[in-house]
């Protein structure tokens, strides 16, 4: 593969430097904006080239040198070699971009990410590969699936290293001879692991947040970075309130308890049984009876009947909410929707068909649950126009 030099413009959704080269578009993984660099094609898809960096001829300014040991290989974080600033940054320029480019928005608002109050150490949830021939513990490698072995994870809180530290050094006859991944995840009396192993339990954890009180497992989703969820719930629901809400992949219940709390009925639909469980008995524990959860898929749920509802807050997974799911709201004719999403490229997507079906943007918030990585979680704020 042939060797290029680039000047990097600047950070693409997906995390990538873009450059543009001998007629080319050059995406380069792990690089920083300023940087000018011998890059190698690794491969090519129509008329982009993506390389890697093979030498920093002139190191930009905003590049820093990466501190963990694994950086480059592991694929868990692609932004260690940018000052936490220009993460910010960058993040807000992806979230601008895809506004711009998917959604098609002429004027987008002004984006400023909210920065994590901890910038490492800040994990309480994480996915541990298990490749039990080479022995090998960790994070996938960079494009790859091969396991790379990570002793100490910087981004994970201190009770998850130690978790990971009692992992390794368990023995592998322990281990069950199916294993392909652990996850993990930490609450205020415990750490919790799925699939169970050894003297490794699937306990049962309990975290306040914003003054409600959520129990979960490992075998259920819970948002990465606690310490900015007060403030993501407070502007995802900002003043609503009435008759009916509905909380679209409610997980274990973030925010159907609040919205419990504002509005008369409640409904929260959940596809992991687990999680809609926790979400039930979370709800019974804080004595809210005016919320029901209903174990299905959304996009099978939605379809079954029109939607009757004046409050809409959906936070999908990475791909985005089903077309099924926008068209539902949209017909809906619900007042307010909040849109909560971790990939700035679906949420843009879903917005141009929610904007297209005659809602507005209100307001948009970022928040930096994700620091050391290019991820970022967006919360947008429509009302019907
Ligand atoms: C990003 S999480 C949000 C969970 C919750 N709102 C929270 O903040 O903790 C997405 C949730 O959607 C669930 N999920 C994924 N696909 C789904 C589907 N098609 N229908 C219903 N729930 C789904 C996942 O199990 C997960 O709990």
């Amino acid at each position: 593969m042939s060797s290029l030099e680039v000047e990097i413009e600047r950070i693409l959704p997906g995390g990538y430097g873009l450059a543009h080269a001998a007629g080319h578009t050059v995406f380069v993984a792990l690089a920083a904006p300023g940087d000018r660099l011998r890059v190698r094609v690794e491969r090519q898809q129509g008329n982009v080239l993506f390389a890697s960096i093979e030498e920093i001829l002139v190191a930009s300014p905003d590049r820093i040198e990466p501190p963990c040991p694994y950086f480059g290989r592991c694929g868990g974080c692609d932004f260690q070699q940018l000052t936490y600033q220009k993460q910010l940054a960058a993040k807000a320029e992806i979230i601008r971009d895809c506004l711009h480019r998917i959604a098609r928005l002429e004027n987008v608002p002004e984006i400023v990410v909210r920065p994590s109050p901890r910038d490492w150490r800040y994990r309480l949830r994480a996915t541990w590969q298990i490749d039990r021939e080479q022995q090998r513990i960790g994070y996938y490698e960079r494009g790859s699936r091969r396991v790379c072995d990570v002793a100490d994870c910087a981004v994970l809180l201190p009770e998850l290293q130690a978790t990971l530290e009692r992992v390794r050094a368990t023995e592998w006859p322990k281990f069950p001879s199916d294993l392909k991944h652990l996850d993990v995840v930490a609450g205020e009396n415990g750490v919790s692991l799925s699939p169970a192993f050894a003297e490794f339990a699937t306990a049962e954890l309990e975290l306040t947040i914003a003054g409600e009180s959520y129990s979960y497992n490992a075998a259920a989703f819970f948002q990465i970075n606690p310490a900015l969820l007060p403030p993501l719930i407070e502007f995802a629901l900002s003043d609503a309130a009435g008759n009916a809400a509905l909380d679209l992949y409610c997980g274990v219940g973030l925010f159907t308890l609040p919205l419990a709390r504002r509005f008369a009925r409640v409904t929260g639909v959940e596809a992991n049984p687990v999680a809609a469980k926790f979400a039930r008995r979370n709800l019974q524990r804080a004595g809210l009876e005016n919320a029901r959860v209903i174990t299905a898929g959304v996009a099978e749920w939605i379809s079954a009947k029109p939607l009757q509802t004046d409050f809409v807050l959906l936070d999908p997974p990475r791909a985005g909410a089903e077309s099924v799911v926008i068209k539902a709201i949209v017909e809906s004719r619900a007042e307010r929707v909040s849109y909560v999403s971790c990939d700035p490229a679906t949420l843009a997507r879903d917005l141009k068909k929610l904007i297209g079906g005659g809602y507005a943007i209100e307001s948009l918030a970022a928040f930096d649950l994700f620091p050391q990585t290019h991820h970022v979680e967006t919360v947008v704020r429509l009302h019907l126009g």
